[in-house]
């Protein structure tokens, strides 16, 4: 340990885990977005609520930045650190603390991977219903810091509202205890809600309480093959009608070659130009005589041309690998991502010209749609072509977001449904968010961390 400012840190906390082989710079310095070399300064693993403590009052002490770091699988470069920041990671405090039966709830440390999340409250027969496809890598203080979304939206909403209580160090090393599991707490501005989503940007996430839900009902995964965009919306609506929705994904026959070539197993002989993976409730005979009666609708009015629908567990694995391999399938070609969202009414008309848009904006690259639509949430990727340099793409592509935020601005919809503004969609922040909103942002990062310590650059700077 050379640098006498990292001694300093170790002097104050003896047990505290710091690495600073190169190796291990590379590795905790990225997430997922893979543009930025990572540079930090070194990475501490606390293994207690004390050690975040101590290593917030060091930061404060000596001016460090720090950037609080989950599983890095965010893919807005929320979690990158790469001008000689401390990287906070929150990986060794990985364990539950306490099953509550009165209360359904579940508190656990901030590091703990969202699946053994999902698997703790299984245990005690519920669900803590948030999940996505990162489920074995991202954890649970990463997915509240991003607000995160996922594939079960559509019925149980984002994580915003499984989140009954917090446990957060501030920048100067206090330990807030925030709403404390409470059902009903009107005193006051609740900081639990304005810290979930903030990336890191107001404090570092400890533990937190989570809401369980009861077990989901037996469900229903539905593959369906649609011949047109036009009808996509239609699908939605008619398959809500009629049915209680769990899940209702999309992709297009360009994201489905992709995990194809990945090892996923192809549904139907024919390619088609779009899909749609649904799930729903079953379990008595008039839902499973709704769901046919959509399907039908859906052929009868030409926006379905074939479907499939799971007869066991591992074919509903197989048809929802289609969907959930998409991300896995694109990382080797380094995507340029959006994640937008629009209120659901105005999704017909923001696709349509979002299409026409991007169609002409992108005649070079290959471009790859699909995403939570039942919640009007897209994800365009645009992939690199092999032999185009990193920077000329990158560039070629914030041009073309540049149209999109202006799209997504005259629709009110947001530059980042459910990833983070991060550094990725930093520069767009003022397409979904007001200038009186912005400055306000401003002044309650200033109040909650004056010496902007925490995450600095990420989501606007300081
Ligand atoms: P990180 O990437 O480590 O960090 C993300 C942000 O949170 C950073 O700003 C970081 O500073 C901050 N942070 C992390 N931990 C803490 C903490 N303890 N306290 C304070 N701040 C903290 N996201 C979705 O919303 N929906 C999806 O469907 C989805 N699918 C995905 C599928 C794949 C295959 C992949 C790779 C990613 C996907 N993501 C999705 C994105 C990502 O998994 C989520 O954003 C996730 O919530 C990030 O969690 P993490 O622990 O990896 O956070
Ligand atoms: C997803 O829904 O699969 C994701 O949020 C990940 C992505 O956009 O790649
Ligand atoms: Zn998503």
């Amino acid at each position: 340990m050379t640098d006498s400012r990292l001694a300093a840190l170790q002097a104050a906390a003896p047990d505290l885990r710091l690495k600073t082989e190169p190796g291990d710079l590379e590795h905790y310095g990225r997430d997922w977005t893979r543009r930025w070399t990572p540079d930090p300064l070194a990475i501490a693993l606390p293994g207690s609520v004390a050690e975040v403590q101590a290593v917030m009052r060091w930061a404060s002490a000596h001016a460090i930045k720090v950037v609080p770091s989950g599983g890095r699988t965010g893919l807005s470069g929320g979690a990158v650190a790469a001008h000689g920041e401390l990287v906070l990671s929150l990986e060794r405090m990985n364990k539950p603390l306490a099953f509550d039966r009165v209360d359904r709830t579940l508190t656990v440390q901030a590091g703990m991977p969202l699946e053994a999340v999902h698997n703790a409250a299984r245990e005690n027969g519920l669900e803590y219903p948030v999940d996505f496809a990162a489920r074995g890598s991202c954890s649970i203080g990463g997915n509240i810091a991003t607000n995160a979304g996922g594939i079960r939206v559509i019925r149980y909403g984002n994580t915003r509202e499984w989140i009954a209580g917090l446990k957060v160090v501030t920048a100067d090393g206090e330990v807030l205890d925030l709403n404390r599991a409470l059902v009903k707490n009107s005193s006051g501005y609740d900081l639990r809600q304005l810290m979930i989503g903030s990336e890191g940007t107001l404090g570092v996430i400890v533990e937190a309480t989570l809401r369980l839900t009861d077990p989901p009902p037996p469900t229903n995964v539905m593959l369906l093959a649609l011949t047109s965009f036009e009808g996509l919306m239609e699908v939605f609506a008619a398959f809500r009608e009629r049915l209680q929705l769990e899940a209702f994904e999309f992709f297009t026959d360009i994201a489905l070659k992709h995990v194809l070539a990945h090892g996923a197993v192809k549904p139907f002989e024919e390619v088609h130009p779009y899909y749609v993976v649904t799930e729903f409730a079953i379990g008595d005979e008039a839902k499973e005589a709704a769901a046919m009666a959509a399907f039908e609708a859906c052929m009868e009015a030409g926006w379905v041309a074939d479907g499939v629908i799971s007869q066991s567990d591992a074919q509903a694995q197989q048809l929802w690998r289609l969907r959930e391999g998409i991300t896995e399938s694109l990382a080797p070609h380094v995507p340029y991502k959006n994640d937008v969202s629009v209120r659901i009414s105005r999704m017909p008309a923001f696709l349509k010209e979002t299409q026409a848009l991007l169609g002409q904006a992108y005649p070079q690259f290959e471009v790859v749609w699909f995403g939570h639509i039942g919640d009007g949430n897209l994800h365009i990727n645009v992939l690199k072509p092999a032999e185009m340099a990193q920077d000329q793409f990158v560039r070629e592509c914030e041009q073309v977001t540049k149209l999109l935020a202006q799209a997504l601005k005259a629709h009110e919809g947001s530059i980042s449904a459910e990833h983070g503004i991060g550094l990725v969609k930093k520069p767009y922040l003022d397409s979904t968010r007001s200038p009186a909103e912005i400055a306000l942002m401003r002044g309650v990062r200033r109040a909650m961390d004056p010496q902007a310590l925490l995450n600095p650059g990420k989501l606007f700077d300081a």
